[in-house]
């Protein structure tokens, strides 16, 4: 997608240069755009647990970048398979429920357990992370084409009225690679010349709705509005809200959905108010050893600082203040789980789907 006009992706390998792996340092958007390097696995874990990048399929990406570093680094001495389980067992700890995580972790060491050889491996390993990007970004222009059908259906019944759809969190392009999942139909649809307004949650503790969201969808051109996390149910009483459209961090066999805290509530007000709530997502997220969501997938606790300060931008730098008393204590949860039966349907690459596991494992094939 576009930043100033500027076609990019969140992640590269640098030109003339492929020990180098480029990406959009996310820490500092909307205020600065900045880019970093990153050229060995310790640079990759930190890029992720530090949030330099983020969004599942796009830490799914970063991490098979992480493995092709970690092995570009080895020597032919040692052990190579235990030094390989170490890597994979090092990215996986950065951060729990995107399960995207695993999934890319998982596709770099079954292509490159095809050799013995190191310098194949390497090879194997840069080769799969590319592909794996490659992946990703068509999974997502699918999911656009897939969805854009339901945003359609809206605007015709509205007689091209402005739809309004409500999201949460970050699930768009900088999420992803490109086009975003959440934000792929409501892409489709802007250039399509349909009228779409988009509701855009604030998303605390760290505003990736408010600081990343409403900043891609400024860059394309597409009208929004932040709203704060409380701001959704009203919204939906008043006829403000179509449809809500969300991402997801791991999806299990049933259907049950992690993402990003305060989903949940967005979904029980949406079923409240007979408003279709659509999770969009690839394949890729979907955990298919989990047949109880609730129960089973793990929630990232981070750090109370995240909670007790807020950033923003005084006096041309990142500031933060802190907006609660020094000695109260703090909860951080990073994701919550919608049960499948708040979930009107997935929007997936092979299309949409009902959030169940026999609709779901269907798509598997
Ligand atoms: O903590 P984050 O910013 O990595 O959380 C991101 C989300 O919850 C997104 O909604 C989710 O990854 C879907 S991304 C296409």
């Amino acid at each position: 997608m576009n930043i100033n006009g500027k076609h990019y992706h969140t992640i590269w390998v640098k030109e003339n240069n492929p020990e180098t792996i480029q990406i959009i340092d996310q820490r500092s958007l909307p205020f600065e755009f900045k880019i970093k390097n990153l050229k060995t696995i310790e640079n990759t874990f930190q890029a992720i647990k530090e949030m330099w990048v983020r969004g599942a399929p796009l830490i799914g990406v970063t991490a098979a970048y992480g493995m092709y570093l970690g092995l570009s680094g080895l020597s032919e001495n040692g052990n190579l398979k235990n030094q390989i389980i170490d890597f994979a067992k090092y990215l996986e700890s950065s951060r729990p429920t995107a399960v995207n995580l695993k999934f890319a972790i998982d596709m770099v060491l079954e292509k490159i357990s095809g050799t013995e050889f190191l310098k194949e491996k390497i090879e194997l390993a840069f080769k799969t992370a590319n592909q794996l990007k490659v992946n990703e970004i068509e999974n997502c222009r699918l999911i656009g084409e897939n969805g854009f059908p339901l945003i359609e259906k809206i605007s015709k019944a509205k007689k091209g009225e402005t739809v309004n759809i409500l999201t949460h969190c970050n699930a768009g392009w900088l999420a992803c690679v490109d086009y975003g999942t959440a934000t792929a139909p409501i892409y489709l649809a802007h250039e399509k010349g349909i009228k779409i307004h988009v509701w855009v949650d604030e998303t605390r503790p760290r505003n990736q709705g408010a600081r990343l969201t409403a900043y891609e969808l400024g860059q394309q051109g597409v009208p929004h509005t932040v709203i704060t996390d409380n701001t959704g149910g009203l919204l939906m009483q008043k006829d403000l809200v179509d449809m809500v459209i969300v991402g997801s961090d791991r999806t299990s066999a049933n259907g049950d959905v992690a993402n990003k805290i305060g989903t949940y509530l967005k979904a029980l007000a949406a079923h409240d108010n007979n408003i279709p709530f659509y999770v969009a997502l690839p394949l890729s997220t979907i955990d298919w050893s989990i047949n109880d969501g609730i129960k089973e997938i793990p929630i990232e606790q981070r750090d109370h600082n995240e909670v007790k300060y807020v950033e923003g931008w005084n006096k041309n730098k990142i500031t933060k203040v802190r907006i609660m008393p020094e000695n109260s204590s703090v909860a951080n949860y990073g994701f919550d789980i919608t049960p499948a039966k708040y979930v009107t349907a997935l929007i997936t690459e092979k299309g949409i789907c009902g959030a169940n596991k026999p609709d779901i494992e269907k798509l598997r094939k």
